[in-house]
């Protein structure tokens, strides 16, 4: 019998439940989670700003090991250790087929019903059914996922650091080194300095950016920007973010612009501290009423300005989460220094206020 966080309806405390768990079906796998990160998203079903249909199993940013296996499963077994990926990718619709994974039919439809891929949930309590996050519910200690939303990694990676590749890293990483067209020696401004903030830092030096402006209204998400490799830094608190950035860029902006917040304000300001030219990457999950208002024709179209929308990293996880483990050895990747917290899963409410007060980078749940 899992033990669960389960959040019941919209702005509820997660009750820390026993619950109940169906066998694996058909091209599904049973994982006994290792570790779990807390994103922003969980945060975001359980207020609101991000649709649900509760009662929901939170969680989408996980690790663990594969305890059973359905029919038809090919290529995982028992004992493999997996990342779990929050959109699963088919391999067969007209996006796989094109290279877009991250925008799999089989995944978004999943991601609507909080349901796996058949729109049904694999937990309940007392008969009635318990929705599970975007094809995961990595706050339950153990999960049936789709196959598809399972990727293998090699057994020495530690769990707790793979369950965060399996959303911050992989969005934040992939914003920089796959959505956008960053150019060697390009100067890169990151405006919110959050769990996955700390991603898009440490890809847009991978991919070969030499400046890169940290923006943040906190000194301690500042100060760990610094520690991710970012070259300058704007405390937006002091003033007017966007005269801080074009005075740090000869009144230019900044070549790629991300922002990783989500709010109206914060993306204004980042297509405004994009250069002529130049482009804005929206990585940070607005609410869903949220409209944007732009001078169309001075800030856009005489500026030449692309805006681009990032989901998930623009990832196809089967071979970006290898990839990305692959630079984690290399040391190009800092992983173990997201990890602010760990906690057990009864803690998880306290880690969703460290988070709103921005005291974390990421806490994990161990299990
Ligand atoms: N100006 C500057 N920085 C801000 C502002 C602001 N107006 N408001 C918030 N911030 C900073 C916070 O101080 C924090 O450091 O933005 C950061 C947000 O980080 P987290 O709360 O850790 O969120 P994270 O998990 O990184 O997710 C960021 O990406 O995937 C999406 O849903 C997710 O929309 C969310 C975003
Ligand atoms: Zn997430
Ligand atoms: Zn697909």
């Amino acid at each position: 019998m899992p033990k669960a966080a389960v959040c019941r309806g919209l702005n509820e405390a997660l009750t820390i439940e026993d619950i109940e768990l169906e066998a694996p079906r058909a091209g599904e796998v049973k994982v006994k989670m290792g570790a779990s990160g807390v994103c922003h998203s969980d945060l975001s079903i359980q207020n609101g700003t991000l649709f649900g249909s509760y009662p929901i199993v939170l969680g989408h940013e996980g690790a663990g090991v594969i305890e059973e296996v359905g029919e038809g499963v090919d290529g995982l077994a028992v004992g493999d250790h997996v990342v779990i990926s929050w959109v699963p990718q088919c391999g067969e619709c007209f996006f796989c087929q094109k290279g877009q994974g991250f925008l799999c039919e089989a995944g978004g439809l999943a991601m609507a019903t909080g349901g796996l891929l058949d729109g049904s949930t694999r937990f309940s309590k007392d008969g009635a059914p318990i929705m599970q996050m975007a094809c995961s519910g990595t706050f339950s200690d153990t999960a049936v996922i789709p196959a598809i939303g399972a990727v293998k990694i090699p057994d020495d990676i530690p769990l707790e650091v793979a369950a965060l590749v399996g959303c911050g890293v992989l969005t934040g990483v992939g914003a920089a080194t796959n959505t956008a067209s960053i150019q060697a020696g390009d100067t890169v401004v990151v405006v919110g300095c959050g769990g996955v903030g700390l991603n898009v830092i440490q890809g847009a030096l991978i991919a070969g950016a030499t400046r890169v402006i940290a923006v943040d209204m906190l000194a301690n998400k500042l100060e760990l920007a610094k520690q991710f490799g970012a070259t300058d830094i704007v405390d937006a608190s002091a003033g007017d973010p966007v005269a801080q950035v074009l005075a740090l860029t000869e009144n230019r902006g900044a070549d790629v612009a991300f922002e990783v917040i989500g709010l109206k304000q914060t993306i204004e300001q980042t297509v405004n501290m994009t250069r002529r030219g130049g482009e804005a990457v929206l990585v940070g999950v607005p609410k869903m009423e949220v409209m944007l208002e732009l001078p169309a024709f001075f800030g856009v179209v005489l500026m030449s300005k692309a805006i681009k929308g990032c989901w998930y990293g623009s990832s196809n996880v089967q071979e970006d989460v290898p990839k990305l483990l692959g630079w984690y050895r290399e040391g190009k990747l800092k992983l173990d220094e997201l990890i602010s917290r760990r906690i057990g899963i009864d803690d998880v409410n306290d880690a969703f206020r460290a988070m709103e007060a921005g005291e974390v980078a990421r806490t994990v749940i161990n299990y």
